[in-house]
């Protein structure tokens, strides 16, 4: 056996023996955040809420039982990193860099792009020169990212000749109609689309033998078909207007390795599924010169997963102890990633998985 995989067997057996037993018949309790994330990850026998019950609650997506409410800590503010560190020089003159690396003129779309990871590749997208629409479920809180991502901007460039144009949109991205109307208003507020960011997207824990099929074609209708027809929807966009463009689906390492100990296979084989429907298009679509790459990111830190850790310091321990980097990413850690993968900097780059995990998938 080798250290590593001696090192995940000790890890799963760690986790595993903090995981509550909940028997089938049992109701599961409200519990807080604090102290047992792993009831919310590994249970396998949910109590589902109605529909109405849950509507519009943070994470509700994402969440195996409905009981159970994390609220997205802090206020909208605080989920945009300090920028002091990334826009020194840009705009400025003051650090040389590859010009190809710059996204100004073009626009961009970022899915999912209210929170997490998806708002701050949107950002990043920003920083480097593009015009954005920020698609989500959530447009309110989109709205406000949006306001907080202008008002950065014109602290960071104040004599800046112009302000970047930012709308935010409504989308299920998993159905059809609300796919193609978000895009027809995207068109029309910005006149084109350059470049998509796929970022919409949640996990949940079941055990394939107790995982309701309805839960499981949400989860690929939302990851998966939500890929899929944003993908074609921009591509028929760019194809009609003889432009290049360049996707970026937003994957997991899920998509090459499966995490220990949380059951979840159909997240699983939907990662693997985006990674290769962007291989797979990447090729279809070379001839028009629009590129498709995926990211596939590690553990990373929300603003969510953040405050469930660290109210939970040895799983924290415990999760970073598989990282050959000792730690978990950062939404920022994503920016440079997407902004490469979407300028003409990578202009020879199509089909790739660009792995952001800290060397996870190494070992
Ligand atoms: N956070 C991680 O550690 C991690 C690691 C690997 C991959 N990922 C992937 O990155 C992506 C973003 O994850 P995150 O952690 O930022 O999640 P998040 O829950 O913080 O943000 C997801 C956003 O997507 C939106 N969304 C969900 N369903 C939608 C739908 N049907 N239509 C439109 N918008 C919808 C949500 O409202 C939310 O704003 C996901 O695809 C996830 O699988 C995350």
């Amino acid at each position: 056996m080798s250290l590593q995989s001696g090192a995940r067997r000790a890890l799963r057996q760690a986790l595993v023996s903090t995981r509550p037993h909940l028997h089938h018949h049992q109701t599961p309790k409200r519990i807080s955040p604090s102290p047992l994330p792993s009831a919310k990850y590994f249970t396998t026998s949910p109590r589902f809420l109605k529909d109405e019950e849950t509507s519009g609650k943070e994470g509700q997506y994402a969440r195996t039982d409905h009981t159970i409410q994390v609220s997205y800590p802090g206020p909208s503010s605080s989920q945009l990193p300090p920028t002091d560190n990334l826009v020194k020089g840009i705009g400025h003159g003051g650090v040389p860099t590859l010009p190809t690396f710059s996204l100004q003129g073009k626009v961009g779309v970022v899915t999912g792009g209210a929170r997490g990871l998806g708002l701050v590749m949107g950002q990043g997208m920003v920083i480097s020169g593009a015009d954005l629409a920020i698609v989500d479920l959530n447009k309110e809180e989109a709205s406000k990212q949006a306001q907080l991502i202008v008002e950065t901007f014109k602290r960071d460039n104040p004599t800046a000749a112009r302000l970047p144009k930012i709308t935010t949109h409504y989308a299920d991205v998993s159905s059809p109609e609300s796919v193609v109307s978000c895009i027809r208003d995207i068109v029309a507020a910005h006149g084109k689309i350059d470049s998509l960011v796929t970022s919409a997207g949640f996990t949940e824990n079941f055990e394939a033998v107790s995982y309701p099929f309805d839960r499981v074609q949400k989860l690929w209708g939302v990851n998966v078909d939500g890929t899929w027809l944003f993908a074609t929807e921009i591509a028929k966009h760019l194809i009609e207007r003889k432009a290049k463009g360049s996707m970026v689906f937003i994957g997991s390492m899920s998509g090459a390795i499966v995490n220990v100990p949380q059951p979840q296979a159909p997240y699983n084989a939907a990662k693997a599924a985006v990674r290769h429907m962007a291989a797979s298009l990447a090729v279809e679509w070379a001839k028009y010169g629009v590129r498709v790459n995926v990211i596939s990111p590690g553990y990373m830190l929300t603003a969510l997963t953040q405050k469930i850790l660290d109210d939970n310091p040895d799983l924290k321990e415990k999760w970073t102890s598989l990282i050959p980097q000792g730690k978990m990413g950062k939404p920022e850690d994503l920016m440079g990633p997407v902004t490469f993968l979407l300028s003409d900097a990578s202009s020879y780059v199509t089909g790739a998985d660009l792995r952001v995990d800290g060397g996870y998938t190494c070992t």
